[in-house]
């Protein structure tokens, strides 16, 4: 068993300890360096986190929250990983935290990677905390196996931050096909990590990231590059 792994009873105790985690890191790297920054993934696991990590009386003013990563859809589409972040965690205490969205105007995402690596470079050097979770088929961030920029995303060349994934040629095809990615340099040189995952049916596949293979399982990746510093948070 990965010593990193926690196993908790449900999922309010999972986002409870994670919503923790992330408070106590944005905490320390602001007392140290009087800003943070905190890339969050979307998906549904991280809504009761948010939730909770919003409530946290943090000096949010002097946090930036970004995006591990995004669907190339509008910014008020209901799949729209941005909507999610401004709808269930920058609220209450945590509306002060300024927000880095990825999702532009441009028709791909491979249109707007210089403008967004300029954006987010300042903020992931290193990021204080990233927050991750996992799909059933090993991928986290939009690293999917087997999609088209996979090689970019995780072994970017000339410290590329950002990558343009087109996962056309994956389950994920269709409406959420283009998808825009930090690359695993911000993402494994991260202070700190928090993989956040759900459900039995993640179980097994997080059982075979731990040991498998990074271009099966790509969350491996990062869980390899993170080593101790990353928590990983598993509830049924
Ligand atoms: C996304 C996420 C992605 C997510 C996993 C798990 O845009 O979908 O960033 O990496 O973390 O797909 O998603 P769930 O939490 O919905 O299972």
């Amino acid at each position: 068993m990965d010593s990193r792994l926690i196993v908790l009873d449900d999922r309010e105790a999972a986002s409870a300890l994670a919503a923790e985690l992330a408070a106590l890191q944005l905490s320390r790297t602001i007392a140290r360096d009087g800003q943070a920054s905190f890339m969050v993934s979307g998906g549904s696991s991280p809504g009761r986190m948010f939730s909770l990590l919003a409530e946290e009386h943090l000096e949010w003013e002097k946090v930036t929250v970004g995006l591990v990563d995004e669907r190339w859809v509008a910014a008020d589409h209901p799949e729209s990983n941005e909507k999610a972040v401004r709808e269930k965690l920058l609220k209450g205490p945590a509306s002060a935290a300024h927000f880095l969205p990825m999702k532009t105007a441009d028709a791909e995402p491979a249109s707007a990677v210089a403008s967004r690596a300029a954006a987010y470079a300042p903020h992931l050097s290193p990021l204080s905390c990233i927050l991750l979770g996992m799909g059933p088929d090993g991928h986290t961030a939009s690293w999917f196996p087997g999609s088209m920029g996979l090689e970019q995303a995780m072994y970017p060349k000339d410290g590329a931050v950002i990558a343009a994934i087109d996962a056309s040629n994956t389950p994920v095809a269709g409406e959420f096909r283009h998808r825009m990615t930090l690359t695993a340099d911000p993402v494994c040189n991260a202070e700190a990590g928090i993989l956040l995952v759900f459900g039995e049916d993640k179980r097994a596949a997080l059982e075979h990231a731990l040991n498998g293979d990074e271009q099966l399982y790509p969350v491996r990746r990062a869980i390899e590059g993170l080593g101790r510093r990353l928590s990983i948070i598993w509830a049924p």
